[in-house]
């Protein structure tokens, strides 16, 4: 049985498979339509959610399966004190996968040590969100065509974005990549994550503050929002929050075919201008992000398209 916990836990050419998987199904949606009839998948989610929820139920309702889940703590068993360790236990006896998001870093390994059914880590604390990554991988490759020889600017809260931290760890992998680290001081990627997702594997990389220094020379700039829930510091917070707002002025300098993405949500960083702009990609971004799901619940639980489940 395998999770999907990190990027890493699959290998680049696994990966490549599920994107592949994930463009065919965006090419006939249809033919994937009953592939999951029977299953279930069960969203536990112990944080706030807009996209990564929704689009893992219409992930798994289009592919003929059907959902059950919580939506927050407060509804859920934890809120009487029951741990990740013994919810899933449970779980596992109602669904057949699940997909997890927890604010702390590690809830969703816990869970998958004591699961029967595939876990998804659908974003831990400030840590990881491999299945963001699969969208932004899938967004990527659809839309330039390659994963490869890229320059890619991280921008905003790099420190508790776990976006993007998981899209450094998966993108080191392809050749040719350049990161651009946007940030204030402050909010710069943590150390573990210099370190071993770019340091030891030799990755070029710069660290900057000012984004119109570098927007000239980026394939891609990927925005994120401040990360507030994750502030110890209220003031801290008010301090940061304005740090980037990307307008059209900005986007003058930026080149014809830099996609601007942003996992969403967007709070201000992105004005709502840029929004027509045709190298402004994020909402497309969150559509892709189903198909990617779509693939990702077919491999986990060993299911093909030309097959019917069950
Ligand atoms: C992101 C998250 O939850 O980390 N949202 C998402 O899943 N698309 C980004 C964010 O909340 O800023």
């Amino acid at each position: 049985m395998r999770h999907f916990l990190n990027p890493l836990d699959f290998s680049v050419a696994e990966l490549d498979q599920v994107l592949d998987l994930a463009e065919e199904i965006r090419q006939d949606p249809a033919r994937f339509r009953d592939v999951c009839k029977g299953k279930k998948i069960a969203t536990l989610f112990y944080e706030p959610s807009t996209r990564t929820r929704l689009s893992f139920e219409a992930a798994m309702l289009n592919l003929g399966g059907s959902v059950l889940g919580f939506s927050s703590a407060d509804s859920s068993s934890a809120a009487k004190g029951e741990s990740v360790a013994d919810t899933i236990r449970i779980i596992s006896g109602y669904a057949d996968i699940a997909a997890i998001r927890h604010p702390k870093e590690g809830a969703p390994l816990v869970a998958a040590q004591k699961s029967w059914i595939p876990v998804i880590n659908a974003g831990d604390g400030g840590h990881q969100h491999p299945t963001q990554t699969l969208t932004d991988l899938f967004t990527i490759r659809t839309l330039k065509g390659r994963l490869s020889d890229l320059t890619i600017g991280l921008c905003g809260d790099l420190k508790f974005g776990r976006t993007v931290h998981s899209l450094i760890f998966a993108l080191s992998r392809y050749t040719g990549i350049r990161f651009v680290l946007i940030s204030p001081e402050q909010l710069r990627v943590p150390d573990s994550v210099r370190k071993l997702g770019l340091e030891t594997k030799n990755i070029p990389f710069k660290e900057v503050e000012r984004l119109e220094d570098v927007i000239g020379e980026l394939d891609i700039l990927y925005m994120t929002r401040i990360q507030k829930e994750r502030f110890f510091n209220e003031d801290e917070y008010i301090r940061l929050k304005d740090s980037y707002i990307l307008d059209a002025e900005k986007m003058k300098l930026a080149g014809p075919d830099c996609l601007v993405m942003h996992p969403l949500p967007r709070v201000n960083e992105i004005a709502t201008e840029v929004d027509d702009d045709p190298r402004a990609v994020y909402f497309k971004q969150a559509h892709f992000g189903v198909y990617a799901r779509m693939a990702l619940i077919m491999t986990l639980l060993g299911l093909k398209g030309d097959e019917t489940a069950c």
